[in-house]
């Protein structure tokens, strides 16, 4: 199967998604979407709204029915990712930071969680030696490295889960909460790592309750609501201003 990324086509164009792990309680209702190359979008809203939901889906994890979701022009299919061509490009292409990092981390050491993605794509042993050291110094957690990641802190645990997808180099950056337990200047460290990545021509999709992170480095808003449906979409100057939204999005407190 082909898969080509034409200059100037959407990343993901999401068109009447709906989605539902029972088959009866949606999690996702009539989702319209896009992502646009290089941009960095964020998707706030409230608990249970859909957002991690979305997210995996368009990381290839869930599958609704239908051709509601493309990336890069290809329909996402269970079907399309039993093509190893298909699987392997589009693994390459996408990186997926997790909402719980536990679900993520899975190796005996920090060095093997970093080096693993890139092993699993082929990339060369001493490639993949220098992209761990430089992900390891660049997250400031060279000294976990021979520490085991399921017995790490919460914010370390976060810290590692991003560095094994640094070390992937991905163009498209889906990310799920991911300045949620961080502290001060590990926060402040993502913003700046996420604004470079746009800069560097990489596309970054994040979902968040972090309305600062938001306004540091989103260019576009999606706003989801309590009954799994986008109920705005806007740049964040338009957004977070916008009180009675943020409100009936619980993203802020109407008092
Ligand atoms: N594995 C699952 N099985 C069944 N229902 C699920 C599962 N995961 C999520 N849901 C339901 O799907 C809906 C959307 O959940 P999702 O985790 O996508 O929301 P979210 O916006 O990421 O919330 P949060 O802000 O709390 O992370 C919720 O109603 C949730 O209860
Ligand atoms: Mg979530």
């Amino acid at each position: 199967m082909a898969f080509e990324l034409a200059e100037n086509q959407p990343v993901y164009e999401v068109t009447n998604l709906g989605f539902s792990y029972d088959g009866q309680t949606p999690a996702l209702e009539a989702i319209d979407m896009i992502v646009h190359p290089h941009e960095i979008l964020a998707i706030v809203g409230s608990n249970g709204s859909g957002k991690s939901t979305l997210l995996k889906i368009l990381d290839g994890l869930y599958f609704p029915t239908g051709d509601t979701v493309k990336a890069f022009g290809q329909i996402l299919s269970e079907q399309a990712f039993r093509d190893d061509v298909f699987n392997f490009e589009f693994r390459k292409r996408v990186g997926f930071i997790f909402q719980d990092s536990d679900v993520q981390l899975f190796m005996p050491s920090v060095w093997d969680e970093i080096a693993f993605g890139p092993l699993q794509l082929g990339v060369e042993k001493q490639e993949i030696v220098s992209r761990v050291e430089r992900a390891l110094n660049e997250l400031n957690i060279a000294k976990l490295r021979d520490r085991a990641p399921h017995q790490l802190s919460g914010g370390e645990k976060k810290l590692v889960a991003l560095a094994s997808v640094v070390s992937l180099a991905p163009e498209v950056w889906l990310m799920d909460e991911p300045s949620a337990g961080l502290d001060p200047r590990s926060a402040s460290w993502l913003k700046g790592f996420i604004s470079a990545q746009a800069q560097a021509k990489k596309t970054v999709v994040i979902s968040t309750h972090d309305l600062s992170l938001v306004e540091a480095v989103a260019n576009r808003v999606y706003v989801m609501d309590e009954n799994h449906r986008v109920i705005a979409e806007g740049s964040p100057e338009v957004i977070l201003s916008d009180r009675s939204l943020l409100i009936q999005a619980n993203l802020c407190v109407n008092k």
